[in-house]
């Protein structure tokens, strides 16, 4: 495996690579790995011949006052993990190498970014588009693998390859739960044993809303509302960003169940705000 923080160097090794025939699979993260973003290296690796990994905290993508500070590290760990999973190269870019003139261009995909998570975070989808970009354009990847763990992500990024044209395919990835159905996430070491337990309350809360849809499909509103009341009674020290069911493709709010639908929540709790979502498809079967 190859470690490198140079551009030039990046696009050196996986053009050699592909001259070679190999189909190049791209896997970007921000480090601090577990299950969940070795899951993808492991879905690239089954899928491709040749498997790059980024890591690289993006700093455009947080807000004055967010985490970028505290976000957690590890280098060698994760150096290790990827090598154990199978990684053939990783990009380890510092922020001068990224944003050597600053970062005056920016990439935004309207509508898609305001919802769920856009809310409260305004500045953040643009910051995620804007780095994806750059980082498809240094790797230049046939596929490019996401978790479902960021549903909105995953769907921004889907619809900004295809509006810019950018010649990768996006995979998506299934959700990697810790065994008490806590979604696997960097911030969660952030959070105390008490908060930690909490925690636990988001899954819960979607297992019985995905229940309720597949049961009697109730109006939107009677979900959330009961969601709210699991939350409330069950993470107290939970405060809910937003609870939302939306149409998986489009991210607007929708008001009946008996069709396709994504529930969505954000909880922010000391420490760590969390997020994790549930889609339900038309036969009713929570993914
Ligand atoms: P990061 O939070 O490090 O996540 C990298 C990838 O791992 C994302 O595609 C995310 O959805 C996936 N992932 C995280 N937790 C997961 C879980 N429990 N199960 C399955 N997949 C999981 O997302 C980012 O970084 C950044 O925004 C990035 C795309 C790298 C741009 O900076």
């Amino acid at each position: 495996m190859k470690t490198v923080q140079i551009i030039a160097e990046v696009r050196k090794t996986v053009s050699d690579a592909r001259s070679g025939g190999a189909a190049v699979g791209f896997v970007p993260t921000m480090g601090a790995l577990h299950e969940g973003h070795l899951s993808l290296i492991d879905a690239a690796r089954s899928a491709c011949d040749f498997v790059a990994v980024s890591i690289f905290v993006n700093p455009t993508q947080f807000a004055p006052g967010e985490d970028l500070a505290t976000y957690p590290g590890g280098i060698e760990a994760d150096l290790s993990a990827c090598e154990a999973r199978g990684a053939d190269l990783v990009f380890v870019p510092d922020v001068e190498t990224m944003y050597p003139r600053g970062a005056v261009t920016s990439v935004s995909v309207s509508g898609l970014s305001e919802t769920l998570c856009g809310r409260s975070r305004p500045t953040h989808f643009a910051g995620v588009c804007t780095v994806v970009t750059k980082l498809l354009n240094i790797v230049r990847p046939d596929k490019a693998f996401f978790g479902r763990k960021d549903f909105q992500q995953l769907v921004i990024v889907t619809r900004m390859v295809e509006d810019l044209d950018i010649p990768v395919e996006i995979v998506s990835c299934p959700i990697v739960r810790h065994a008490d159905g806590l979604a696997m996430s960097t911030r969660n070491q952030r959070l105390s044993a008490a908060v930690r337990l909490q925690a636990v309350a988001l899954h819960a809360a979607l297992e019985s809303a995905v229940a309720r849809i597949r049961q009697s499909h109730p109006p939107a509103a009677e979900v959330i509302a009961s969601a709210r009341e699991y939350l409330s009674t069950n993470a107290p020290d939970g405060e809910i960003d937003y609870i939302q069911i939306v149409d998986p493709q489009t991210l607007r709010d929708v008001e009946t169940t008996d069709r396709i639908v994504l529930l969505a929540l954000a909880v922010k709790f000391p420490g760590a705000r969390l997020i994790d979502n549930m889609l339900v498809d038309s036969a009713g079967e929570g993914q």
